[in-house]
Protein backbone atom coordinates (compact mmCIF):
# COMPACT_ATOMS: atom_id res chain seq x y z
CA UNK A 1 0.00 0.00 0.00
CA UNK A 2 1.12 3.50 -0.58
CA UNK A 3 -0.68 7.05 -0.75
CA UNK A 4 -1.26 6.28 -4.40
CA UNK A 5 -3.39 3.37 -3.98
CA UNK A 6 -6.38 3.50 -6.22
CA UNK A 7 -9.78 2.44 -5.79
CA UNK A 8 -11.96 1.45 -8.54
CA UNK A 9 -15.78 0.95 -7.65
CA UNK A 10 -16.97 -2.61 -7.22
CA UNK A 11 -18.69 -3.91 -10.38
CA UNK A 12 -21.75 -5.29 -9.84
CA UNK A 13 -23.33 -8.42 -10.13
CA UNK A 14 -26.45 -9.08 -12.59
CA UNK A 15 -27.92 -12.17 -10.68
CA UNK A 16 -29.31 -13.35 -14.38
CA UNK A 17 -30.97 -16.34 -13.54
CA UNK A 18 -28.80 -18.94 -15.07
CA UNK A 19 -25.83 -16.64 -13.21
CA UNK A 20 -23.43 -19.12 -10.67
CA UNK A 21 -24.46 -16.11 -8.38
CA UNK A 22 -27.94 -16.56 -8.51
CA UNK A 23 -27.58 -20.09 -7.08
CA UNK A 24 -25.40 -19.25 -4.37
CA UNK A 25 -28.36 -16.76 -3.15
CA UNK A 26 -30.84 -18.99 -2.83
CA UNK A 27 -28.26 -21.22 -0.93
CA UNK A 28 -27.52 -18.47 1.72
CA UNK A 29 -31.41 -17.38 1.83
CA UNK A 30 -31.93 -20.73 3.27
CA UNK A 31 -29.41 -20.19 6.05
CA UNK A 32 -31.98 -17.37 7.23
CA UNK A 33 -34.61 -19.44 7.34
CA UNK A 34 -34.74 -19.72 11.47
CA UNK A 35 -34.27 -16.19 13.09
CA UNK A 36 -30.60 -15.59 13.59
CA UNK A 37 -29.73 -14.59 17.52
CA UNK A 38 -27.29 -11.18 17.27
CA UNK A 39 -25.60 -10.64 20.16
CA UNK A 40 -23.66 -7.38 21.67
CA UNK A 41 -20.42 -7.42 20.84
CA UNK A 42 -18.28 -5.70 23.58
CA UNK A 43 -14.20 -6.29 23.34
CA UNK A 44 -13.76 -10.34 22.73
CA UNK A 45 -17.49 -10.94 24.46
CA UNK A 46 -20.66 -11.86 23.33
CA UNK A 47 -23.43 -10.37 25.57
CA UNK A 48 -27.02 -11.43 25.90
CA UNK A 49 -29.28 -9.46 28.19
CA UNK A 50 -32.91 -10.39 29.05
CA UNK A 51 -35.21 -9.37 27.23
CA UNK A 52 -35.49 -10.43 24.04
CA UNK A 53 -35.81 -8.06 20.53
CA UNK A 54 -37.14 -9.31 17.53
CA UNK A 55 -36.20 -7.76 14.10
CA UNK A 56 -38.94 -8.64 11.29
CA UNK A 57 -39.25 -8.88 7.85
CA UNK A 58 -40.76 -5.62 6.82
CA UNK A 59 -42.67 -8.31 4.21
CA UNK A 60 -44.33 -10.21 6.37
CA UNK A 61 -44.32 -9.70 9.66
CA UNK A 62 -45.12 -12.81 11.16
CA UNK A 63 -41.57 -13.61 10.11
CA UNK A 64 -38.65 -13.24 12.59
CA UNK A 65 -35.38 -12.65 11.11
CA UNK A 66 -33.52 -11.81 14.08
CA UNK A 67 -33.72 -11.69 17.84
CA UNK A 68 -31.22 -9.56 19.35
CA UNK A 69 -30.82 -7.78 22.76
CA UNK A 70 -30.51 -4.02 23.99
CA UNK A 71 -27.63 -2.57 25.25
CA UNK A 72 -28.14 -1.31 29.01
CA UNK A 73 -26.51 1.64 30.10
CA UNK A 74 -23.97 -0.02 32.03
CA UNK A 75 -23.23 -2.67 29.25
CA UNK A 76 -22.82 0.47 27.31
CA UNK A 77 -20.76 2.46 30.13
CA UNK A 78 -18.61 -1.10 29.82
CA UNK A 79 -18.02 -0.98 25.89
CA UNK A 80 -16.78 2.63 26.04
CA UNK A 81 -14.20 1.44 28.48
CA UNK A 82 -13.40 -1.58 26.19
CA UNK A 83 -13.18 0.81 23.35
CA UNK A 84 -10.54 3.40 25.30
CA UNK A 85 -8.65 0.27 26.69
CA UNK A 86 -8.59 -0.78 22.39
CA UNK A 87 -7.71 2.50 21.22
CA UNK A 88 -4.43 2.66 22.75
CA UNK A 89 -2.47 -0.25 20.35
CA UNK A 90 -5.17 0.96 17.81
CA UNK A 91 -3.88 4.45 17.36
CA UNK A 92 0.10 3.45 17.28
CA UNK A 93 -0.61 1.18 14.22
CA UNK A 94 0.09 2.32 11.38
CA UNK A 95 -2.18 3.51 9.02
CA UNK A 96 -1.07 1.53 6.32
CA UNK A 97 -1.86 -1.65 8.63
CA UNK A 98 -5.28 -0.04 9.79
CA UNK A 99 -5.87 0.48 6.10
CA UNK A 100 -5.01 -3.12 5.18
CA UNK A 101 -7.18 -4.33 7.73
CA UNK A 102 -10.73 -3.15 6.17
CA UNK A 103 -9.23 -3.58 2.43
CA UNK A 104 -9.28 -7.19 3.31
CA UNK A 105 -12.82 -7.10 4.60
CA UNK A 106 -13.57 -5.45 1.41
CA UNK A 107 -12.49 -8.09 -0.59
CA UNK A 108 -13.87 -10.51 1.73
CA UNK A 109 -17.86 -8.53 0.96
CA UNK A 110 -16.65 -8.81 -2.59
CA UNK A 111 -15.68 -12.70 -2.77
CA UNK A 112 -17.16 -15.41 -0.20
CA UNK A 113 -19.47 -13.09 2.02
CA UNK A 114 -21.41 -10.85 -0.66
CA UNK A 115 -24.39 -13.46 -0.37
CA UNK A 116 -24.70 -12.75 3.56
CA UNK A 117 -24.61 -8.91 3.33
CA UNK A 118 -27.70 -9.73 0.19
CA UNK A 119 -29.16 -12.02 1.95
CA UNK A 120 -29.80 -10.27 5.40
CA UNK A 121 -30.46 -7.25 3.59
CA UNK A 122 -33.33 -8.50 1.33
CA UNK A 123 -34.89 -10.34 4.35
CA UNK A 124 -34.39 -7.68 6.94
CA UNK A 125 -34.42 -4.47 4.83
CA UNK A 126 -36.85 -5.85 2.29
CA UNK A 127 -34.48 -4.62 -0.59
CA UNK A 128 -34.88 -7.02 -4.03
CA UNK A 129 -31.78 -8.55 -4.97
CA UNK A 130 -30.39 -5.56 -7.12
CA UNK A 131 -31.58 -2.65 -4.73
CA UNK A 132 -29.52 -4.68 -1.86
CA UNK A 133 -26.58 -5.60 -4.37
CA UNK A 134 -26.27 -1.75 -5.30
CA UNK A 135 -26.06 -1.03 -0.97
CA UNK A 136 -24.91 -3.98 1.23
CA UNK A 137 -22.47 -5.22 -1.89
CA UNK A 138 -20.88 -2.73 -4.32
CA UNK A 139 -21.89 0.69 -2.08
CA UNK A 140 -20.02 -1.03 0.88
CA UNK A 141 -16.89 -2.20 -0.55
CA UNK A 142 -16.96 1.36 -2.26
CA UNK A 143 -16.75 3.04 0.89
CA UNK A 144 -14.33 0.58 2.56
CA UNK A 145 -12.06 0.85 -0.44
CA UNK A 146 -12.31 4.75 -1.34
CA UNK A 147 -12.29 5.62 2.20
CA UNK A 148 -8.91 4.02 2.13
CA UNK A 149 -7.60 5.65 -0.56
CA UNK A 150 -9.05 9.22 0.88
CA UNK A 151 -7.33 8.32 4.44
CA UNK A 152 -3.99 7.33 3.10
CA UNK A 153 -4.13 10.58 0.64
CA UNK A 154 -5.08 13.23 3.24
CA UNK A 155 -2.76 12.30 5.25
CA UNK A 156 -0.23 12.34 2.70
CA UNK A 157 0.04 16.00 3.27
CA UNK A 158 3.78 17.29 4.80
CA UNK A 159 4.00 21.14 5.36
CA UNK A 160 7.28 22.77 4.29
CA UNK A 161 10.77 23.64 5.76
CA UNK A 162 12.35 26.75 4.94
CA UNK A 163 15.66 25.74 5.43
CA UNK A 164 15.62 21.66 6.44
CA UNK A 165 19.03 21.88 7.63
CA UNK A 166 17.97 24.18 10.16
CA UNK A 167 14.16 23.38 11.16
CA UNK A 168 11.67 20.52 10.44
CA UNK A 169 7.82 20.79 9.90
CA UNK A 170 5.82 17.77 9.65
CA UNK A 171 2.50 16.94 10.48
CA UNK A 172 1.27 13.27 12.28
CA UNK A 173 -2.20 12.42 11.66
CA UNK A 174 -3.89 10.14 14.61
CA UNK A 175 -7.43 9.85 15.63
CA UNK A 176 -9.00 11.93 18.45
CA UNK A 177 -8.70 11.40 21.78
CA UNK A 178 -11.88 9.41 23.22
CA UNK A 179 -14.82 7.72 21.24
CA UNK A 180 -16.76 8.00 18.39
CA UNK A 181 -20.82 6.56 18.68
CA UNK A 182 -22.26 5.93 15.30
CA UNK A 183 -25.60 6.09 15.14
CA UNK A 184 -26.70 4.07 11.91
CA UNK A 185 -30.02 4.40 9.87
CA UNK A 186 -31.80 0.96 8.67
CA UNK A 187 -32.11 2.13 5.16
CA UNK A 188 -28.56 1.60 4.02
CA UNK A 189 -26.47 -1.18 5.21
CA UNK A 190 -23.73 0.35 3.45
CA UNK A 191 -24.40 3.55 5.75
CA UNK A 192 -24.49 1.11 8.39
CA UNK A 193 -21.23 0.05 7.94
CA UNK A 194 -19.63 2.76 7.63
CA UNK A 195 -20.22 5.02 10.02
CA UNK A 196 -18.35 3.22 12.69
CA UNK A 197 -15.91 1.94 9.86
CA UNK A 198 -14.67 5.14 8.78
CA UNK A 199 -13.44 7.22 11.91
CA UNK A 200 -11.50 3.36 12.87
CA UNK A 201 -9.89 3.21 9.67
CA UNK A 202 -8.39 6.84 10.97
CA UNK A 203 -7.13 5.64 14.23
CA UNK A 204 -10.47 5.79 15.91
CA UNK A 205 -12.75 3.90 17.95
CA UNK A 206 -16.17 3.48 17.46
CA UNK A 207 -19.80 2.18 19.12
CA UNK A 208 -21.90 0.71 16.39
CA UNK A 209 -25.08 1.42 17.16
CA UNK A 210 -27.59 -0.20 14.48
CA UNK A 211 -30.87 0.45 13.75
CA UNK A 212 -33.35 -2.16 15.41
CA UNK A 213 -34.25 -2.77 12.02
CA UNK A 214 -31.06 -3.37 10.33
CA UNK A 215 -29.63 -5.35 13.24
CA UNK A 216 -28.95 -8.04 10.97
CA UNK A 217 -27.44 -7.05 8.14
CA UNK A 218 -25.02 -4.57 10.09
CA UNK A 219 -24.11 -7.62 12.34
CA UNK A 220 -22.79 -9.67 9.27
CA UNK A 221 -20.81 -6.52 8.58
CA UNK A 222 -19.62 -6.44 11.81
CA UNK A 223 -18.29 -9.89 11.84
CA UNK A 224 -16.91 -9.67 8.40
CA UNK A 225 -14.21 -6.44 9.89
CA UNK A 226 -13.38 -8.81 12.99
CA UNK A 227 -12.52 -11.90 10.85
CA UNK A 228 -10.55 -9.65 8.83
CA UNK A 229 -8.44 -8.57 11.67
CA UNK A 230 -10.22 -5.56 13.41
CA UNK A 231 -8.88 -6.25 16.96
CA UNK A 232 -11.31 -6.63 19.61
CA UNK A 233 -13.07 -3.06 21.08
CA UNK A 234 -12.21 -0.94 18.38
CA UNK A 235 -15.39 -1.62 17.07
CA UNK A 236 -17.83 -2.75 19.91
CA UNK A 237 -21.38 -3.48 18.35
CA UNK A 238 -24.11 -2.26 20.80
CA UNK A 239 -27.58 -2.57 19.57
CA UNK A 240 -29.40 -0.01 22.57
CA UNK A 241 -32.51 1.89 22.51
CA UNK A 242 -32.17 5.04 20.94
CA UNK A 243 -32.62 7.57 23.65
CA UNK A 244 -30.89 5.27 26.07
CA UNK A 245 -27.62 5.27 23.90
CA UNK A 246 -28.03 8.93 23.64
CA UNK A 247 -28.01 9.72 27.16
CA UNK A 248 -25.20 7.45 27.70
CA UNK A 249 -22.70 8.94 24.71
CA UNK A 250 -23.72 12.13 25.25
CA UNK A 251 -23.03 12.19 29.47
CA UNK A 252 -19.26 10.58 28.56
CA UNK A 253 -16.45 12.90 28.97
CA UNK A 254 -14.56 10.72 26.20
CA UNK A 255 -17.09 11.04 23.52
CA UNK A 256 -14.85 12.71 20.69
CA UNK A 257 -17.53 12.55 18.16
CA UNK A 258 -21.09 11.58 16.62
CA UNK A 259 -21.43 9.88 13.20
CA UNK A 260 -24.91 10.03 12.57
CA UNK A 261 -27.34 9.52 10.21
CA UNK A 262 -31.17 9.79 10.95
CA UNK A 263 -33.96 11.93 11.46
CA UNK A 264 -32.95 15.77 11.76
CA UNK A 265 -35.13 15.71 14.86
CA UNK A 266 -33.00 13.37 16.35
CA UNK A 267 -29.49 14.71 15.34
CA UNK A 268 -30.71 18.25 16.76
CA UNK A 269 -31.56 16.23 20.27
CA UNK A 270 -28.14 14.41 20.34
CA UNK A 271 -26.89 17.74 19.56
CA UNK A 272 -28.11 19.78 22.31
CA UNK A 273 -27.38 17.52 24.78
CA UNK A 274 -23.79 17.42 24.09
CA UNK A 275 -23.94 20.98 24.18
CA UNK A 276 -25.56 20.73 27.63
CA UNK A 277 -22.66 18.84 28.41
CA UNK A 278 -19.62 20.97 27.20
CA UNK A 279 -18.36 21.35 30.13
CA UNK A 280 -17.73 17.97 31.02
CA UNK A 281 -15.78 16.92 27.97
CA UNK A 282 -12.42 16.56 27.39
CA UNK A 283 -12.68 17.82 23.65
CA UNK A 284 -15.26 19.40 21.88
CA UNK A 285 -17.04 16.23 20.18
CA UNK A 286 -17.01 16.55 16.29
CA UNK A 287 -20.68 15.94 15.31
CA UNK A 288 -21.38 14.76 11.90
CA UNK A 289 -25.13 14.40 10.79
CA UNK A 290 -27.03 13.32 7.86
CA UNK A 291 -30.13 13.94 8.26
CA UNK A 292 -33.66 13.99 6.06
CA UNK A 293 -34.71 15.95 2.94
CA UNK A 294 -37.70 17.02 0.89
CA UNK A 295 -36.05 16.72 -2.52
CA UNK A 296 -37.63 18.27 -5.77
CA UNK A 297 -37.29 17.46 -9.88
CA UNK A 298 -37.59 20.89 -10.98
CA UNK A 299 -39.29 20.63 -14.63
CA UNK A 300 -38.45 23.58 -17.01
CA UNK A 301 -40.66 23.66 -20.19
CA UNK A 302 -37.56 22.84 -21.90
CA UNK A 303 -37.21 19.18 -20.69
CA UNK A 304 -36.92 16.16 -22.16
CA UNK A 305 -40.50 14.36 -21.34
CA UNK A 306 -39.34 10.43 -21.42
CA UNK A 307 -35.93 11.29 -19.32
CA UNK A 308 -38.21 13.16 -16.58
CA UNK A 309 -40.63 10.29 -16.80
CA UNK A 310 -38.30 7.49 -16.05
CA UNK A 311 -36.24 9.42 -13.34
CA UNK A 312 -38.87 10.91 -11.67
CA UNK A 313 -40.62 7.18 -11.45
CA UNK A 314 -37.05 5.39 -10.49
CA UNK A 315 -36.10 8.21 -7.74
CA UNK A 316 -39.30 8.29 -6.12
CA UNK A 317 -40.27 4.82 -6.00
CA UNK A 318 -36.97 2.56 -6.22
CA UNK A 319 -36.25 1.52 -2.44
CA UNK A 320 -40.05 2.05 -1.15
CA UNK A 321 -39.25 5.65 -1.61
CA UNK A 322 -37.22 5.31 1.88
CA UNK A 323 -34.17 7.03 0.59
CA UNK A 324 -33.12 10.04 2.01
CA UNK A 325 -32.10 11.45 -1.72
CA UNK A 326 -35.68 10.39 -3.06
CA UNK A 327 -37.33 12.65 -5.29
CA UNK A 328 -40.94 13.87 -3.18
CA UNK A 329 -41.73 16.34 -5.03
CA UNK A 330 -42.20 17.27 -8.63
CA UNK A 331 -42.75 20.44 -10.07
CA UNK A 332 -43.71 20.55 -13.82
CA UNK A 333 -45.29 23.04 -16.23
CA UNK A 334 -48.30 23.17 -17.47
CA UNK A 335 -47.73 22.84 -20.87
CA UNK A 336 -46.36 19.78 -20.45
CA UNK A 337 -48.53 17.91 -17.49
CA UNK A 338 -51.10 16.27 -19.71
CA UNK A 339 -48.53 14.30 -21.04
CA UNK A 340 -46.28 13.68 -19.02
CA UNK A 341 -48.92 12.48 -16.15
CA UNK A 342 -50.18 9.84 -19.25
CA UNK A 343 -46.20 8.67 -19.37
CA UNK A 344 -45.62 8.52 -15.46
CA UNK A 345 -48.81 6.66 -15.18
CA UNK A 346 -47.94 4.11 -18.09
CA UNK A 347 -44.66 3.43 -16.40
CA UNK A 348 -46.49 3.14 -12.98
CA UNK A 349 -48.39 0.61 -14.25
CA UNK A 350 -46.01 -2.11 -14.95
CA UNK A 351 -44.25 -1.50 -11.68
CA UNK A 352 -45.27 -4.58 -9.30
CA UNK A 353 -45.26 -4.70 -5.66
CA UNK A 354 -45.32 -7.49 -3.29
CA UNK A 355 -41.87 -9.53 -1.65
CA UNK A 356 -38.21 -8.50 -2.11
CA UNK A 357 -37.97 -12.26 -2.78
CA UNK A 358 -39.29 -11.54 -6.20
CA UNK A 359 -36.82 -9.74 -8.19
CA UNK A 360 -39.69 -8.63 -10.48
CA UNK A 361 -41.27 -6.58 -7.51
CA UNK A 362 -39.55 -3.08 -7.87
CA UNK A 363 -41.11 -1.73 -4.78
CA UNK A 364 -41.61 -4.04 -1.45
CA UNK A 365 -43.05 -3.29 2.09
CA UNK A 366 -42.42 0.20 3.91
CA UNK A 367 -39.72 -0.54 7.20
CA UNK A 368 -41.75 -1.26 10.22
CA UNK A 369 -45.41 -0.84 11.61
CA UNK A 370 -44.37 2.69 13.11
CA UNK A 371 -43.46 3.98 9.37
CA UNK A 372 -46.57 2.37 7.87
CA UNK A 373 -49.30 4.34 10.47
CA UNK A 374 -47.26 7.40 9.92
CA UNK A 375 -47.28 7.36 6.30
CA UNK A 376 -50.94 6.04 5.77
CA UNK A 377 -51.88 8.96 8.31
CA UNK A 378 -50.15 11.44 5.20
CA UNK A 379 -52.15 8.98 2.50
CA UNK A 380 -55.68 9.62 4.50
CA UNK A 381 -54.56 13.19 4.74
CA UNK A 382 -54.97 13.76 0.84
CA UNK A 383 -58.12 11.51 0.80
CA UNK A 384 -59.88 14.02 3.18
CA UNK A 385 -58.10 17.26 1.61
CA UNK A 386 -59.82 19.21 -1.09
CA UNK A 387 -56.29 20.53 -2.03
CA UNK A 388 -55.37 17.29 -3.08
CA UNK A 389 -55.75 14.52 -5.48
CA UNK A 390 -54.53 11.00 -5.37
CA UNK A 391 -53.91 9.94 -9.48
CA UNK A 392 -52.39 6.58 -8.49
CA UNK A 393 -51.63 4.15 -5.55
CA UNK A 394 -52.98 5.12 -2.40
CA UNK A 395 -53.93 1.90 -0.71
CA UNK A 396 -52.13 0.46 2.19
CA UNK A 397 -52.07 -2.67 3.70
CA UNK A 398 -50.56 -4.54 6.73
CA UNK A 399 -52.60 -7.41 7.05
CA UNK A 400 -49.03 -9.96 5.46
CA UNK A 401 -46.30 -6.96 5.03
CA UNK A 402 -46.26 -3.44 5.14
CA UNK A 403 -46.79 -2.85 1.71
CA UNK A 404 -47.98 0.70 0.73
CA UNK A 405 -48.57 1.53 -3.04
CA UNK A 406 -46.38 3.60 -5.04
CA UNK A 407 -49.00 7.04 -4.71
CA UNK A 408 -49.16 9.94 -6.75
CA UNK A 409 -50.66 13.08 -5.22
CA UNK A 410 -51.69 16.12 -6.74
CA UNK A 411 -51.43 19.28 -4.81
CA UNK A 412 -53.07 22.59 -5.75
CA UNK A 413 -51.76 24.24 -2.87
CA UNK A 414 -47.69 24.59 -3.24
CA UNK A 415 -47.22 24.71 0.80
CA UNK A 416 -49.34 21.18 1.71
CA UNK A 417 -47.97 19.43 4.12
CA UNK A 418 -47.22 16.96 1.42
CA UNK A 419 -45.07 19.30 -0.69
CA UNK A 420 -42.94 20.80 2.96
CA UNK A 421 -42.44 17.39 4.91
CA UNK A 422 -40.27 14.40 4.87
CA UNK A 423 -42.73 11.15 4.67
CA UNK A 424 -39.56 8.89 3.57
CA UNK A 425 -42.55 6.71 1.96
CA UNK A 426 -43.57 5.78 -2.08
CA UNK A 427 -45.34 8.80 -2.15
CA UNK A 428 -44.76 11.45 -4.93
CA UNK A 429 -46.20 15.00 -4.95
CA UNK A 430 -47.06 17.24 -7.96
CA UNK A 431 -47.11 20.97 -8.25
CA UNK A 432 -48.29 22.04 -11.47
CA UNK A 433 -46.95 25.78 -12.45
CA UNK A 434 -47.90 28.37 -15.21
CA UNK A 435 -45.25 28.07 -17.68
CA UNK A 436 -44.10 31.98 -17.10
CA UNK A 437 -43.88 31.58 -13.68
CA UNK A 438 -40.53 29.23 -13.61
CA UNK A 439 -38.26 31.51 -11.46
CA UNK A 440 -41.36 32.41 -9.09
CA UNK A 441 -41.71 28.80 -8.62
CA UNK A 442 -38.32 27.80 -8.24
CA UNK A 443 -38.38 30.54 -5.24
CA UNK A 444 -41.43 29.29 -3.97
CA UNK A 445 -40.31 25.74 -3.79
CA UNK A 446 -36.96 26.38 -1.90
CA UNK A 447 -39.13 28.29 0.48
CA UNK A 448 -41.53 25.22 1.20
CA UNK A 449 -39.25 23.17 2.79
CA UNK A 450 -35.85 23.55 5.07
CA UNK A 451 -34.10 20.51 3.71
CA UNK A 452 -31.28 20.60 1.45
CA UNK A 453 -30.26 17.20 0.40
CA UNK A 454 -30.54 16.55 -3.39
CA UNK A 455 -32.38 18.02 -5.77
CA UNK A 456 -32.79 17.70 -9.54
CA UNK A 457 -33.54 20.36 -12.64
CA UNK A 458 -34.63 18.87 -16.35
CA UNK A 459 -33.66 21.41 -18.63
CA UNK A 460 -32.34 21.50 -22.46
CA UNK A 461 -32.24 25.36 -23.02
CA UNK A 462 -28.88 26.56 -21.70
CA UNK A 463 -29.77 29.96 -20.59
CA UNK A 464 -32.26 28.22 -18.34
CA UNK A 465 -29.81 25.56 -17.12
CA UNK A 466 -27.52 28.28 -15.89
CA UNK A 467 -30.26 30.13 -14.22
CA UNK A 468 -31.60 27.59 -12.04
CA UNK A 469 -28.29 25.92 -11.15
CA UNK A 470 -27.85 28.95 -9.61
CA UNK A 471 -30.94 29.27 -8.24
CA UNK A 472 -30.44 25.64 -6.49
CA UNK A 473 -26.90 26.32 -5.23
CA UNK A 474 -27.63 25.90 -1.74
CA UNK A 475 -30.58 24.28 -1.71
CA UNK A 476 -29.18 20.81 -2.93
CA UNK A 477 -25.99 19.27 -1.81
CA UNK A 478 -26.18 16.69 -4.30
CA UNK A 479 -27.54 18.48 -7.66
CA UNK A 480 -28.77 16.42 -10.75
CA UNK A 481 -28.88 18.13 -14.26
CA UNK A 482 -30.99 16.12 -16.38
CA UNK A 483 -30.32 13.49 -13.84
CA UNK A 484 -32.60 11.51 -11.31
CA UNK A 485 -31.94 12.55 -7.81
CA UNK A 486 -30.91 9.32 -6.32
CA UNK A 487 -28.01 7.13 -6.69
CA UNK A 488 -25.17 8.97 -5.79
CA UNK A 489 -21.72 6.70 -6.19
CA UNK A 490 -18.90 6.87 -3.66
CA UNK A 491 -15.66 8.50 -5.44
CA UNK A 492 -17.99 9.69 -8.43
CA UNK A 493 -20.56 12.13 -6.07
CA UNK A 494 -19.62 12.23 -2.38
CA UNK A 495 -22.86 12.75 -0.63
CA UNK A 496 -24.47 15.22 1.68
CA UNK A 497 -26.53 18.07 2.27
CA UNK A 498 -26.82 21.04 4.19
CA UNK A 499 -29.14 23.35 6.29
CA UNK A 500 -32.01 21.22 8.04
CA UNK A 501 -30.06 17.86 5.75
CA UNK A 502 -26.91 17.76 7.78
CA UNK A 503 -23.21 18.85 8.30
CA UNK A 504 -22.48 18.05 4.57
CA UNK A 505 -19.31 16.39 5.39
CA UNK A 506 -19.61 14.58 2.12
CA UNK A 507 -19.60 11.04 2.54
CA UNK A 508 -17.95 8.99 -0.11
CA UNK A 509 -15.49 12.24 -1.02
CA UNK A 510 -12.10 12.55 0.49
CA UNK A 511 -12.45 15.41 3.13
CA UNK A 512 -14.91 12.87 5.09
CA UNK A 513 -11.57 11.15 6.31
CA UNK A 514 -9.91 14.28 7.51
CA UNK A 515 -12.92 14.37 10.11
CA UNK A 516 -11.57 11.53 11.96
CA UNK A 517 -8.55 13.13 12.46
CA UNK A 518 -6.22 15.03 14.76
CA UNK A 519 -3.24 16.02 13.09
CA UNK A 520 -0.31 17.07 15.35
CA UNK A 521 1.88 19.81 13.87
CA UNK A 522 5.45 19.50 14.87
CA UNK A 523 8.55 22.10 14.56
CA UNK A 524 11.79 20.77 15.26
CA UNK A 525 15.02 22.96 15.01
CA UNK A 526 18.38 21.36 15.08
N1 LIG B 1 -26.43 7.91 -1.50
C1 LIG B 1 -27.76 7.49 -1.76
C2 LIG B 1 -28.31 8.12 -2.99
O1 LIG B 1 -27.70 8.98 -3.54
C3 LIG B 1 -28.64 7.75 -0.59
O2 LIG B 1 -29.36 7.76 -3.43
Amino acid sequence: LSSTYTAVNEPMLDYAKSNPETAQLEKTLEQYCDPIDVPIVVGDEEIRTGPVQRQVAPFDHKRTVATFHHATPEILKKAIESNLKARIDWERRPLQERCDIFLRAADMISQERRMNLIASTMLGQAKNVFQAEIDAAAELIDFLRFNVQFALKTTSYQPISADPKVTLNSMVYRGLEGFWAAVCPFNFTAIGGNLPMAPAIMGNVSLWKPSDTAVLSNYEAFKIYREAGLPPGVINFVPADGPTFGDTITASPHLAGLNFTGSAATFKRLWRQVGENLDNYINFPRLIGECGGKNMHFVHPSADLENVANGTVRSAFEFNGQKCSACSRLYVPESMWPQLKERVLSILSEVKMGSPLDRENLVTAVIDAKAFARIKGYIDYAKSNPDLTIIAGGNCDDSVGYFVEPTVIVSTDPKSKLMAEEIFAPILTVYVYPDSKVIETVELSKSTSPFALTGAIYVQDDAAKAQLADAFKFHAGNFYINDKSTGSIVGQQPFGGSRQSGTNDKAGGPFYMTRFTSPQSIKETF
